[in-house]
C-alpha cells in the first residue's frame, strides 16, 4: 500500500475513523499528525462500538504499530483513560503504541482557558469542545508549552508547571474563575507521564527507519478540511492544520515520501459548532436525528445537517490535492427524495465557485442548488457498486465529478463490511 493521507475534506466527522479501519488492513503503521481529544472517531466492529480520540483508529487491528505524532496535542489523564479503556474492551496496546516526545501537553488550565474564552464569547462563541485544544496551540505557538519530553523529566516538569499554573491562575482569578491547584495537577500529571512512559518515543527516526524499509504509512487525519487554523472557516475552525500538510508537519515524514492523498466525505454535510453551513436544512437534520444519526462523538452534541456542498468539496481537493474520494453515510439518504446538491454559491446577486475566505461574506452566501431523484430503498447490504440503485449509483458519480476526485470507496453503513472498494 501506498503511503496515504487520509484527511477530512468537509467539517469533520466525515467518517474517518470508518475508513481508516478498513484502509489500516493494508497498511502497516497508522500515524495521527494533528488535533487532540477533541477529535472522536467511530469504529464498528463485531457490534462493539469504539470511539477514538487520541489513539489512531488503527489499534483495533493487529500488527499494526500506532503513532501518536509530534503534531498531536496530549491531554496525558485523558490519554491514559483511553488506553484502559481500550485494554478493558480486549484490545492490546503495548508495543503497537508509541507516543512522540515532542508533543504538546493539554493541562487544565487550557480546559478552563477554552471554557471561559467561550463564555466570554457569548454568541460569537466557537462551540469548541471544551477539550482546551486552542489554548494549548496557543501555547505552543506562543512557546511556552509544555512538552511529553518535560513530563518524562519529573523535577523539570514539577518547576515548569508551577511558574504555568502561578502565570495562568493569576488570568483565571480575574476572568472569575476557580484557580487550578498545581499539587493535585502535579501528582495526576506526573501519574499519568509514568503510565506512558513505556510508550514514548522519538516518532520522527521510528518514522524513517519505516520508511527505510519500505513499511506503509496511513496518516489519519482529525477533524476536516474547513475546521484546518489556515484553510478553514476562521474564526469557527480549530488550532491545528488539518488539511494534507498538517501530516507532514505533524509526523516528520516529509512531502515527497507521500504518495496518495484520500479525502472522505459524507454523502451530504454535517457540522457540530458555529460557524457557517450554507447547506444546512433543519428537515433533513430532523429526519437524520430521528434515525438516531448525527449526535457527536465527543461530546454528544446534535450535529447540525445539510445537503452535499460541492463548492466546498472542491476546494477541498485543491488545497489538499486530494486524489482518491471515500464517500461515506450514503445509507443516511436512503429514504430522502428528491436529494439536493449545492452546485454553486449565490452572494449579492453574483455565483461563486470558491466559497469566500471572509466569514461574515460565507454566513450571506446562498446555496444553489440541482436537484436528483432519490432512490428509496436500502443500499445498507450492497456489497460492490453494481448492486447500488441506479440513481445512487448516479449521485455519488456525480459527487465525484463535482468534487474533482476519482471515486474509490463508497460507505453504506458503519461496519467494516459495508464497505464498496471500487
Ligand atoms: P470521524 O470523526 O470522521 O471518524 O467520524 P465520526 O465517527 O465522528 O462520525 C461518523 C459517524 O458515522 C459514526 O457514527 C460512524 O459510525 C458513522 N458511519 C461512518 N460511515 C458510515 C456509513 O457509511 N453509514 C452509516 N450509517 N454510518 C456511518
Ligand atoms: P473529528 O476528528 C467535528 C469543532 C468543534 C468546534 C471547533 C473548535 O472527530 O472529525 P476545538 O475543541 O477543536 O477548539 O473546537 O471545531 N471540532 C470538530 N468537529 N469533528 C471533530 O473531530 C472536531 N474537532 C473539533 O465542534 O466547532
Ligand atoms: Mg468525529
Amino acid at each position: 500500500m501506498a503511503n496515504t493521507i487520509l484527511v477530512g475534506a468537509q467539517w469533520g466527522d466525515e467518517g474517518k475513523g470508518k475508513i481508516i479501519d478498513v484502509l489500516t488492513a493494508n497498511a502497516d503503521i497508522v500515524v495521527r499528525s494533528q488535533g487532540g481529544n477533541n477529535a472522536g472517531h467511530t469504529v464498528i466492529h463485531r457490534g462493539v462500538k469504539y470511539i477514538l480520540h487520541l489513539i489512531p483508529s488503527g489499534i483495533l487491528r493487529r500488527r499494526k504499530v500506532c503513532v501518536i505524532g509530534n503534531g498531536v496535542v496530549i491531554d496525558p489523564v485523558a490519554l491514559v483513560r483511553e488506553i484502559e479503556g481500550l485494554q478493558k474492551m480486549g484490545i492490546a496496546v503495548g508495543k503497537n503504541l508509541l507516543i512522540s516526545d515532542c508533543a504538546h501537553l493539554v493541562l487544565p488550565y487550557h480546559r478552563v482557558l477554552d471554557e471561559q474564552r467561550e463564555l466570554l464569547k457569548g454568541h460569537a462563541k466557537i462551540g469548541t469542545t471544551k477539550r482546551g485544544i486552542g489554548p494549548a496551540y496557543g501555547d505552543k505557538a506562543a512557546r511556552t508549552g509544555l512538552r511529553i519530553s518535560d513530563l518524562m523529566q519529573p523535577a523539570l516538569f514539577s518547576k515548569k508547571l508551577q511558574a504555568k499554573i502561578r502565570e495562568n491562575n493569576s488570568i483565571l482569578q480575574a476572568l472569575g474563575a476557580k484557580p487550578i491547584n498545581f499539587c493535585e495537577v502535579k501528582e495526576a500529571y506526573l501519574a499519568a507521564g509514568e503510565k506512558l512512559r513505556p510508550f514514548v518515543a522519538n516518532t520522527v527516526v521510528w518514522l524513517h527507519r519505516a520508511l527505510q524499509r519500505d513499511r506503509a504509512i496511513l496518516f489519519e487525519g482529525a477533524q476536516g478540511t474547513f475546521l484546518d487554523i489556515d484553510h478553514g472557516t476562521y474564526p469557527y475552525v480549530t488550532s491545528s492544520n488539518t488539511t494534507a500538510g498538517g501530516a507532514c508537519t505533524g509526523s516528520g515524514v516529509p512531502p515527497h515520501r507521500m504518495d496518495i492523498v484520500m479525502g472522505v466525505v459524507k454523502a451530504y454535510t454535517t457540522r457540530v459548532g458555529e460557524g457557517s453551513l450554507p447547506t444546512e436544512d433543519a428537515t433533513l437534520a430532523d429526519m437524520l436525528h430521528e434515525m438516531g444519526r448525527e449526535f457527536g462523538a465527543t461530546t454528544g452534541r446534535p450535529r447540525r445537517c445539510g445537503w452535499f456542498d460541492a463548492v466546498a468539496a472542491r476546494y477541498a481537493t485543491m488545497i489538499n490535492g486530494i486524489d482518491e474520494l471515500a464517500v461515506t453515510n450514503l445509507d443516511g439518504l436512503d429514504s430522502v427524495d428528491p436529494i439536493r446538491v449545492c452546485v454553486g454559491y449565490r452572494l449579492e446577486g453574483k455565483r461563486l465557485d470558491v466559497p469566500p475566505s471572509d466569514a461574515a461574506q460565507l454566513e450571506k452566501c446562498e446555496a444553489v442548488y440541482e436537484e436528483t431523484p432519490g432512490w428509496k430503498t436500502s443500499t445498507q447490504a450492497a456489497k460492490k457498486f453494481s448492486d447500488l440503485p441506479e440513481a445512487a449509483q448516479s449521485y455519488v458519480q456525480r459527487l465525484a465529478e463535482l468534487t474533482g476526485a476519482k471515486l474509490t470507496i463508497v460507505s453504506v453503513g458503519p461496519t467494516r463490511g459495508q464497505t464498496i472498494v471500487l
